[in-house]
């Protein structure tokens, strides 16, 4: 991909215009929070663990009809996530010298950068972003996970540890909630591909003009997110409308990715999403992704494929979908249409 410039050191700058690589024209206009919106539920894990039937129904509702839901008593350590909202906020407060050996090159996604930008003309999106794979090891830039400063590259090894438990947690009550076989999702999630994705939005002087993240679905399987300072950002598109995701404390946003929609024969569903910012404060969130290893090859799991329900997507290489969606500038759900089974 290109390399950009920071965004967190040009809105230091006095401006009180957004220079025009950053305008996006015709976007949706932001909408700010208030109580008309109906929600993205709000699901208990302790009671998914007691098997609560309900909570069970709960998800299963959520994942068909939202492909979105906050997860509380997640049960993932919160000295561990209060650690990583303090150490990730001061790793993008480094100075831009030290943050500059972190930088992406044209030849590796990972690092401090901008993702999917394919041309010099393209309008860029108003965020810095940080971007590591964590799991397999092998997958790895050796240039960045060990240059992060302690304590925070400790604890960044524990979070994404615990997130890829909790990833194998939620896949399991899925299948549960779908009643399909344990192994038949669980299979491309137990030694899962994981790649971490932390995102700063700086204030805008317009923030109606730039587009933090322009409206895109998870390519991957299942993509859990904190929002680390509780500002509001997350938008996600329900209905027609754009609907704001409340920042809610001790809750994870959880989203069912491209990959986990054509594993479920398009049962669960991948939702297109976006950040808008604002003009008051930074915004910073961790997008920890979670999806079978590059060499797999995927297609609807065949409980879900019945006489009533043929296959709705192609079988396809992981690799593939997934180098193919990062050639491209984001734009909605567009890139499902190459695994989509055309029927008359
Ligand atoms: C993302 O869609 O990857 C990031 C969303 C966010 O920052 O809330
Ligand atoms: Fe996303």
């Amino acid at each position: 991909s290109l390399l950009v410039p920071s965004v967190q050191e040009l809105a230091k700058q006095p401006i009180i215009e957004v220079p025009e690589r950053y305008v996006h024209p015709n976007q949706d206009p932001p909408i700010l929070c208030n109580t008309t919106f109906p929600q993205v539920p709000v699901i208990d894990l302790h009671k998914l663990l007691c098997e609560d039937a309900t909570e069970i129904k709960n998800l299963d509702c959520a994942c068909k009809e939202w492909g979105f839901f906050q997860l509380i008593n997640h049960g993932v350590d919160p000295s561990v996530v209060e650690s990583m909202k303090i150490g990730v906020l001061q790793f993008f407060n480094l100075p831009i010298e030290e943050k500059q050996r972190f930088w992406q090159t044209a030849e590796d996604m990972q690092g401090f950068g901008q993702l999917f930008v394919v041309s010099e003309e393209q309008k860029l999106e108003w965020a810095d972003m940080f971007y590591v794979n964590t799991f397999p090891l092998h997958s790895r830039n050796p240039r960045l996970i060990p240059n992060i400063p302690q304590p925070f590259r400790d604890n960044l090894e524990k979070y994404c540890l615990e997130l890829k438990k909790l990833c194998l947690r939620i896949i399991g009550l899925m299948t549960k909630a779908l009643e399909i076989k344990t192994n038949e999702l669980l299979d491309f999630f137990e030694d899962p591909h994981q790649g971490m994705r932390m995102n700063y939005y700086p204030p805008s002087p317009q923030p109606e003009r730039v587009s933090g993240i322009n409206p895109h679905s998870d390519a991957g399987g299942l993509t859990i997110l904190l929002q680390v300072n509780e500002v509001e950002g997350l938008q996600i598109r329900n209905g027609g409308k754009w609907i704001p995701v409340k920042p809610l404390s001790n809750a994870f946003v959880i989203n069912v990715g491209d990959m986990l929609e054509l594993l479920t024969n398009g049962t669960y569903r991948s939702i297109e999403h976006r950040g808008i910012v604002n003009s008051e404060k930074e915004r910073i969130s961790i997008a920890t992704f979670h999806r079978p290893q590059m060499d797999r090859v995927i297609s609807p799991v065949p409980s879900l494929v019945t006489p009533e329900r043929p296959e709705l997507f192609k079988t396809i290489r992981v690799a593939d979908y997934f180098n193919g969606f990062l050639k491209q500038e984001l734009q909605g759900k567009s890139h499902m249409d190459v695994i989509r089974i055309q029927n008359e």
